[in-house]
């Protein structure tokens, strides 16, 4: 059967994006956080899944304000990269798995999830940023990929609690298809910031650091946050969190926090970026290194 074996939180800035296309990860700015993500990817080329779930958020690309879905699952082969202005990042197209993300789909409006089924869909920084981060910058992606955007774009977003429940919801649909699959759930955005208004550059460092703290010890408190609360203390933007709950809600109850960085700032955002394994795979993987 196939399992989620742990989950990812990172950031999605733009910027990130750019400083690699445009070869500027050496530069002095940019060392310091491409370095925090070093151990990532090592995390990653070690545990090479067979399929990632990206919940992310689209940035009025591939929804344009005429139709914003608060939950959306691509169901289709592929997924061309969206030009955002400046042409689409020179990074492959991603490969999904319309079978299992259309099995999902199924699963979670049978558990009465209202879910919106995406044919076809370009994909922008929200996704492509942060598998640029955790994969690096290959001619293919090493894995299928099935996006599950979430609105936090247009309010009402959904709430974190909304949020968690769904990512448990996701587990069960996860595990009840019948391949044997490595899956890997990412939560992305964040962390704190505002890119716009009187309030720009806002970063809450200690609000990041409790959404951390809470992330790996009690994610039943932190999907009490209500979503006002998020705007008020860490920008805007920082609703763009919610979307972390989902990715713990599918990890089930007991995990293992295996790498934590946290860099200010990367544009106007306080990045974060958090490896949780399920408590299950965590000990295969200890007893495996030991043996
Ligand atoms: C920035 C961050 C985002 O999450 C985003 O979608 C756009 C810009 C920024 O920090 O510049
Ligand atoms: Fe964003």
């Amino acid at each position: 059967m196939a399992k989620i074996i742990a989950g990812v939180g990172t950031s999605h800035t733009p910027a990130i994006g750019a400083a690699v296309d445009n070869g500027k990860t050496g530069e002095p700015y940019w060392i310091p956080l491409f370095k925090g993500y070093e151990p990532s990817r090592k995390w990653m080329e070690e545990v090479k899944p067979d399929v990632v779930i990206m919940v992310y958020n689209d940035h009025v690309n591939a929804f344009d304000f005429k139709v914003i879905p608060t939950f959306a699952i691509g169901c289709a082969e592929e997924f061309p990269i969206a030009d955002e202005g400046w042409g689409a990042r020179p990074v492959p197209a991603v490969k999904g798995y319309p079978e299992f993300a259309a099995h999902l789909v199924q699963e979670l409006v049978l558990d009465e999830f209202d879910i919106t089924i995406v044919n076809e869909m370009q994909v922008d920084h929200g996704l492509t940023v942060p598998m640029t981060l955790m994969f690096d910058s290959p001619k293919e992606w090493p894995c299928r990929v099935i996006p599950l955007a979430v609105n936090v774009v247009q309010y009402p977003a959904p709430t974190g609690n909304r949020c968690y429940n769904l990512g448990k919801a996701i587990k069960k649909a996860v595990e009840a298809w019948d391949e044997d699959l490595k899956v890997v759930i990412f939560g992305t955005g964040g962390m704190s910031h505002q890119i716009q208004n009187r309030r720009a550059g806002l970063i809450n460092k200690e609000f990041d650091a409790r959404f951390l703290d809470g992330l790996t010890r009690d994610p039943e408190g932190l999907a009490k946050i209500p979503p006002i609360e998020y705007l008020r203390e860490a920008g805007n933007e920082a609703i763009e969190l919610v979307m972390w709950l989902i990715m713990r809600g599918a990890l089930g109850k007991d995990v293992e926090e295996v790498y934590r960085f946290y860099h200010v700032p990367a544009s106007s955002t306080g990045v974060g970026n958090i490896i949780l394994e399920t408590k299950e795979f965590h000990e295969q993987r200890k007893g495996k290194v030991a043996a």
